[in-house]
């Protein structure tokens, strides 16, 4: 094992279906900086190109696709073009995900419905797609976000929360349908990050704060710090890695928070 080389992706092909915006597009940069061809994968056009030139101008190699999650047959065809066109797909990543905030009283049916179809839905096509290729080219590293929402949840969360596990449930799943296959499958869980999906929050001072707390480090977090986890779980470095959920989430899930004693 040459153990300097343990995080390097040289040689390796990457798809980043959110790559334009937010946690989605810092991956793809760290992706491509650590030696991937990444293809940066878009419902926006134009945002994905941007990061594409953003990746080249740093002497990294990729290309954008304008690609719709919630499309099957796109996701399909976009995954078998690859293959055909560059040998192999390696690395696939889910990042879009949409939020409606407000109580499940109060949900419409159609909200209900767009959240689950790009969140869960939009995800098991790639798993499906990507898995399926994947389990014939014998290896590969497929991830997803999940969130702490996961695992604990508020007002006005319930429908994102119970996608986000559900999301992680779809992982383990096919972690344990596809490791004789040599293909991985896992699960990032970000706490509170700063980008367009939380801009919301981000206007009411209050709520920001309040968030910012619930971290160990009294902050949010940033989209880069992200970067580092999917680079990891795309390495050989994560070789015996599957079926997890790697949070990143500034301790949220260790701490309580109410109370810090007085000792
Ligand atoms: N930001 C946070 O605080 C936070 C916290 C926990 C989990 N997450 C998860 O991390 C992931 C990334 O979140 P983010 O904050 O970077 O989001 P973001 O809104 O900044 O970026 C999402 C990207 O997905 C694209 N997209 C949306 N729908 C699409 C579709 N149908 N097909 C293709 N692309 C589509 C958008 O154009 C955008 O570029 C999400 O799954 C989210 O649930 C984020």
């Amino acid at each position: 094992m040459d153990y300097s080389k343990m995080f390097r992706l040289d040689g390796k092909v990457a798809l980043l279906v959110g790559g334009a915006s937010g946690i989605g597009e810092a991956s793809a940069q760290a992706l491509a900086a650590n030696g991937a061809h990444v293809v940066v994968a878009d419902l926006n056009s134009e945002g994905a190109e941007q990061v594409v030139g953003t990746i080249t101008a740093q002497g990294g190699s990729a290309e954008s696709r304008v690609l719709d999650l919630t499309d099957a047959a796109a996701v399909k065809d976009t995954v078998t073009d690859i293959a055909r066109r560059h040998g192999h797909l390696d690395i696939a990543v889910s990042s879009p995900s949409i939020n409606v905030r407000k109580p499940l009283l109060d949900y419409t049916q159609d909200e209900f419905e767009r959240v689950v179809r790009v969140n869960m839905g939009g995800t098991f096509n790639l798993l499906q797609s990507a898995g399926r290729l994947m389990s014939d080219q014998g290896g590969g590293s497929v991830m997803a976000f999940s969130s702490v929402r996961s695992q604990v949840v508020e007002p006005g969360q319930s429908i994102y929360a119970a996608t986000k596990a559900g999301t992680l449930q779809m992982l383990r799943g096919l972690a344990s349908e596809l490791g004789s296959r040599n293909v991985r499958v896992n699960a990032i869980g970000p706490g509170v990050i700063d980008t367009p999906l939380t801009a919301q929050i981000r206007k009411d001072q209050t709520w920001y704060d309040a968030y910012a707390q619930k971290s160990v480090f009294g902050r949010w977090g940033k989209p880069e710090e992200l970067a580092g986890a999917v680079v990891f779980l795309a390495s050989d470095a994560a070789s015996y890695i599957t079926g997890i959920i790697l949070y990143v989430d500034g301790g949220w899930t260790a701490a309580d928070g109410r109370f810090t004693p007085p000792l």
